[in-house]
């Protein structure tokens, strides 16, 4: 990958911004994404799906593009598969209560869940009486398939993990898991918002049953997520969210459904977010998700290899960067998580993020009160890591307490 020539295509980076290391959170956007944006709003800013004139016209035919390109971008072949929603908590909750589960029927996820493939799995068995399984995962936070398997049988209606941890940055073999679950019957959901954006991603291949992901995490708008799913798995779901742009026909007393992807998507569009997700897969598919990858894990070893050393700092998830995705988490003896972002970002202007990163659960089990977290994207290179590394070895030293654990 050509390091130089990505980071002069984010206006961010180019005017020596800061050195970001919160793409887990949100990535930064390269000129191509806003200036797709831009040229939405700047001349053909309408609606698409409905008013048929010139302007409107445009519209329809860039989002369908923009489907075609989620279709081609993650290996499947039908565009009417991928349905937009405001974001990767929306497209899980979508799947979520659109399964028409009943009481007494069983979930399986795991203990290292997003609080967004976990509250509604919550909410569902305290409303409707679900009953809910988590897969345990191992000490260090990595998933473990023989647990898994422990956990099903006939009863489970639905298996929703993430594909990759936002904390522990470990993968979950998504198609194993689907294998196993397919053999009982019951439906894959798959919280893919830490995955899509660091990895080629096959869905065909994965053969899951849905695959829900996090657009502005992928160099793509904010508040745009999609909800992908086999056409059999999508048409057994109920919308969510129901109204203009969701129905063939409504009487006063009755309704039919609008075909798929149109019945997930309620109201008018962010339309400008969809040309802008078309212009982020295009500038990835332009660099090649393999690469990214690779580049990702180069950082993240040259990012732990610098710290290891540091005896009262603390990994939380694999100590092997290999077995990570693009996050490292950790804490320093003596300084709350909160703090040593704040004198990373006053000291160096590094931003990483801090705090139990919607992972409350996993933090809370472990008694751990949160921790700090850098992530890196492909626009990062190995000289912002070693600021990081020096600076991080520096509040170490000089700000928390000697090692209190071996
Ligand atoms: C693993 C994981 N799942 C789900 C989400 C929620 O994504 P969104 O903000 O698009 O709703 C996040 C966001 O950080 C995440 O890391």
């Amino acid at each position: 990958m050509d390091s130089e020539s990505v980071r002069r295509d984010f206006p961010t980076v180019r005017k020596g911004s800061g050195i970001y290391l919160d793409s887990a959170c949100q990535s930064l956007r390269p000129d191509s994404v806003i200036r797709a944006m831009d040229d939405y709003y700047e001349s053909y800013p309408a609606c698409g799906g409905r008013s048929v004139h010139s302007m409107a016209s445009k519209v329809s035919v860039a989002v369908d593009e923009a489907r075609e390109a989620f279709a081609s971008f993650f290996g499947t072949d039908d565009p009417g598969c991928y349905a937009f929603m405001p974001n990767c908590t929306y497209a899980l909750n979508t799947a979520a209560f659109g399964m028409g589960l009943k009481k007494g029927d069983v979930v399986v996820t795991t203990d290292c869940e997003h609080n967004s493939n976990h509250v509604p799995w919550l909410r569902l068995q305290e409303g409707v009486g679900i009953r809910r399984r988590m897969s345990r995962s191992r000490p260090d936070g990595s998933f473990d398939i023989e647990s898994f398997k422990s956990f099903m049988d006939r009863s489970v209606k639905a298996v929703s993990v993430q594909h990759s941890s936002n904390v522990t940055g470990c993968v979950v073999p998504v198609r194993a898991v689907a294998e196993i679950a397919h053999d009982y019957g019951a439906t894959v959901i798959v919280d893919g918002a830490q995955s899509a954006p660091h990895m080629p991603v096959d869905l065909k291949k994965a053969d899951v049953d849905v695959y829900c992901m996090s657009v502005h995490k992928m160099l793509g708008p904010s508040g745009v997520g999609v909800m992908y799913g086999k056409r059999e798995a999508l048409e057994r779901i109920k919308p969510l969210c129901l109204g203009g742009g969701t129905v063939g026909l409504a009487t006063y007393d009755s309704v039919n459904l609008a075909p798929l992807p149109d019945r997930f998507e309620a109201g008018l569009q962010n339309y400008a977010g969809i040309v802008g997700a078309k212009a982020a897969l295009d500038y990835l598919s332009k660099v090649g998700m393999r690469e990214v990858e690779v580049w990702d894990s180069m950082l993240l070893e040259r990012m732990m290899k610098g710290l290891e050393d540091i005896p009262n700092l603390h990994v939380v998830g694999p100590e092997d960067p290999g077995r990570r995705l693009g996050v490292f988490s950790f804490n320093i003896d003596g300084l709350n998580a909160h703090d040593i972002a704040m004198m990373a970002d006053s000291m160096a202007g590094i931003m990483i993020r801090s705090g139990m990163h919607c992972a409350h659960p996993f933090y809370v089990s472990r008694g751990i009160d949160g921790s700090a977290r850098a992530s890196t994207y492909l626009y990062n290179d190995a000289k912002e890591v070693d600021v990081f590394v020096d600076t991080i070895r520096h509040i170490a030293e000089v700000f928390g307490d000697p090692a209190s654990r071996p």
